[in-house]
């Protein structure tokens, strides 16, 4: 954020209801401060309603934005009023970043599977291939499922506790995943760690204030071998994490998906890579406050 906001400065949001204790203002001003960038990230609270959301996403051409973040509960009431929408945002069925064009048009992306992705990265080798278990099948389970198919993953099993949406999952992402094989069983039939060198918590599930819970049995065959990445990051160790960190495991939390889907968004819109080490630290002491 600059000193100070002139009639120059560029403008980006968050299109959100509520955002009051949102991180993203703090995170992407922070690096624009850190960049020297003359940008500000405001929080921009639009009420449930479609005609609010309408209104919003035009406004923000009409009142000059750069573009937005979105999220909850606007990831899909914004898409209709939007120019276009990218692959990526029609295939796991979310926008959460918005880029205004110099003609004024709102096109839609999703950053959430390279928020996804990008805490992967260094394990790579070991995606290529890999049986993952995914628990969950909500709107961060897709995000997750198509991230997994673009990084060469072989097959998915994803429980959850009601079986029908997991089965609808699969039958909306079938085609978009390639030759990435899909199965379903129920939450409470969590098989062997075996097989699987990944498991991915998508469920809310041990998100404060029930953090005494975890998705898995607490004799799950964790290993030092696999790789547990929980999207819950409130608390940062979740019941899941440290379950897989005492046996050795690899633990990856949540805040880094909310990071990286962040400093994508800011590389989208800015067209250069922030600080990452600055967002982060803004990202983690906003959570420790
Ligand atoms: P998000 O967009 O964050 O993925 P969501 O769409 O509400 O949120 O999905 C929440 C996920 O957590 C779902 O998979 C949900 O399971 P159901 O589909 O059976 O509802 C799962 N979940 C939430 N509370 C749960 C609980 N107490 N036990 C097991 N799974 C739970």
């Amino acid at each position: 954020m600059p000193d100070a906001v002139t009639a120059s400065t560029r403008k980006v949001g968050l299109i959100g209801w509520p955002v009051e204790h949102s991180f993203s203002p703090a995170m992407h001003n922070a690096a624009f401060s850190k960049a020297g960038l003359d940008w500000v990230y405001l929080p921009l609270p639009v009420q449930p309603e479609p005609a609010a959301v309408e209104k919003a996403v035009s406004g923000l051409s009409a009142l000059g934005f750069a573009g937005a973040n979105v999220t909850i509960p606007h990831k899909l009431s914004v898409m209709p009023f939007l120019s276009e929408i990218s692959h990526t945002a029609q295939t796991v069925g979310a926008v959460n970043t918005i880029t205004v064009c110099p003609n004024g048009d709102a096109v839609g992306d999703n950053t959430d599977v390279y928020g996804f992705l990008a805490p992967l990265k260094e394990y790579e080798t070991t995606l290529e291939g890999a049986d993952a278990l995914l628990l969950g099948a909500g709107g961060a389970a897709r995000s997750a499922v198509y991230g997994l198919a673009l990084a060469g993953a072989s097959r998915v099993v994803i429980l959850n506790r009601t079986v029908s949406r997991a089965e609808k999952l699969v039958r909306e992402m079938r085609e978009a995943v390639g030759g990435l094989r899909l199965e379903v069983i129920p939450l409470k039939d969590t098989p062997a760690a075996e097989d699987c060198q990944l498991v991915v918590n998508t469920t809310s599930v041990g998100m404060h204030p029930l953090t005494e819970d975890s998705p898995l049995p607490s004799d799950f065959g964790w290993r030092p071998s696999l790789l547990a990445y929980d999207l819950v990051y409130n608390p940062r160790e979740t019941r899941f994490l440290a379950q897989a960190r005492s046996a050795g495991a690899v633990c990856i939390n949540g805040l880094e998906m909310l990071l990286f889907q962040g400093v994508k968004s800011y590389e989208i819109w800015t067209g250069t890579r922030p600080n990452i080490e600055t967002m982060r630290n803004e990202l983690y002491q906003h959570f420790a406050r």
